[in-house]
């Protein structure tokens, strides 16, 4: 007997679908500011120097002004003051030309993220990260959702069209992407299991899910035979590991890798995000997107938007 063929599994590369966003997004700020006269305005905030943090935020601000949008960043240093902050966080949700807040987390150890947080106003909350935009999501209401999730979502609906009914198992339980993640799943009509460390069989329960969201921060910890074959999957996670090359290694050499054991995972799954070149690209872009939905909001929509 002949040995089953399987089909490879359709890579799910971010670029495109980043760059399509970003192009749509770019023709709408134009319309918004032609019809309503006014331009969106993103500020992010950056305290300390976490070198990862200030790559991230650069590219944010360099994204947003490429968008057509007004693109503040307010980098403040690392004794910065829990009061200061928030006084901050204050004047951005009174500025009219500022429609989007983004605190850049992780916040230095002495300040209270979650009290920041609280601080931004929900129609400004570009991070969909205050309680009333969970609640919002959670209850169907109209929020602004976490740009990681969001970029799932648009990735999943590609690959798969209509998720009715789809088992869906999200691996990890972060308020910025495993809640989230599951109530956009939920809302889409899935039938969602979230896992975590603490979840026993781990392997048994992913195998059962047409849909697979990996966002635990484990380097490659979701091995093929984990993987319901033709299955979606989506790898959230970005871990740096040692270079495989062991001299590279020892000068302390680093590569970037998912979730998910990619090269054998590919092999069972239907359809597989990339890490690197993966969702992670649709992060940004997503942000672009809430900003203009949160000028939208706040200036009335666009022609032709309902
Ligand atoms: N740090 C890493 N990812 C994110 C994000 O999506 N939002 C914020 N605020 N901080 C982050």
């Amino acid at each position: 007997m002949e040995a089953p063929v399987t089909e490879p599994a359709r890579i799910l590369h971010g670029k495109p679908y980043a760059e399509a966003i970003r192009a749509e997004v770019a023709v709408d700020v134009e319309r918004l500011k032609a019809e309503r006269g006014v331009t969106p305005g993103l500020a992010v905030v950056l305290v300390g120097e976490d070198p990862a943090s200030a790559i991230y935020v650069r590219s944010k601000g360099e994204q947003t002004l490429a968008a057509g949008m007004h693109s503040e960043t307010h980098r403040l240093p690392a004794e910065t003051t829990q009061a200061d902050l928030e006084a901050l966080v204050g004047r951005l949700n009174a500025a009219t030309n500022i429609h989007g807040i983004l605190v850049q987390l992780p916040l230095p150890t002495h300040l209270d993220s979650a009290r920041v947080i609280a601080c931004i106003d929900p129609d400004k909350d570009v991070d969909g990260l205050t309680v009333t935009s969970a609640g919002r999501l959670a209850t169907g209401g109209e929020g602004l959702v976490p740009c990681t999730p969001l970029g799932c979502m648009i990735l999943l609906r590609d690959a798969l069209g209509d998720l009715t009914g789809k088992a869906a198992l999200v691996l990890g339980r972060s308020n910025l992407m495993g809640k989230p993640m599951a109530q956009l799943l939920l809302a889409a009509d899935c039938t969602v299991t979230i896992a975590h460390s603490r979840s026993r069989d781990l392997p048994s329960l992913c195998r059962e899910a047409d849909i697979l969201v990996a966002a635990v921060g484990r380097p490659e910890m979701v091995r093929a035979d984990w993987i319901k074959p033709g299955a979606v999957v989506i790898d959230v996670g970005i871990n740096r590991i040692p270079s495989k090359d062991p001299a590279k290694a020892a000068e302390g050499k680093t590569r970037v890798v998912g979730d998910v054991a990619f090269a054998e995972a590919a092999e069972i799954a239907g359809a597989i995000t990339p890490v690197p070149g993966g969702v992670g690209l649709l992060t940004v872009a997503c942000l672009l997107k809430n900003t203009l939905t949160a000028a939208e909001r706040i200036t009335g929509p666009i022609a032709g938007r309902a």
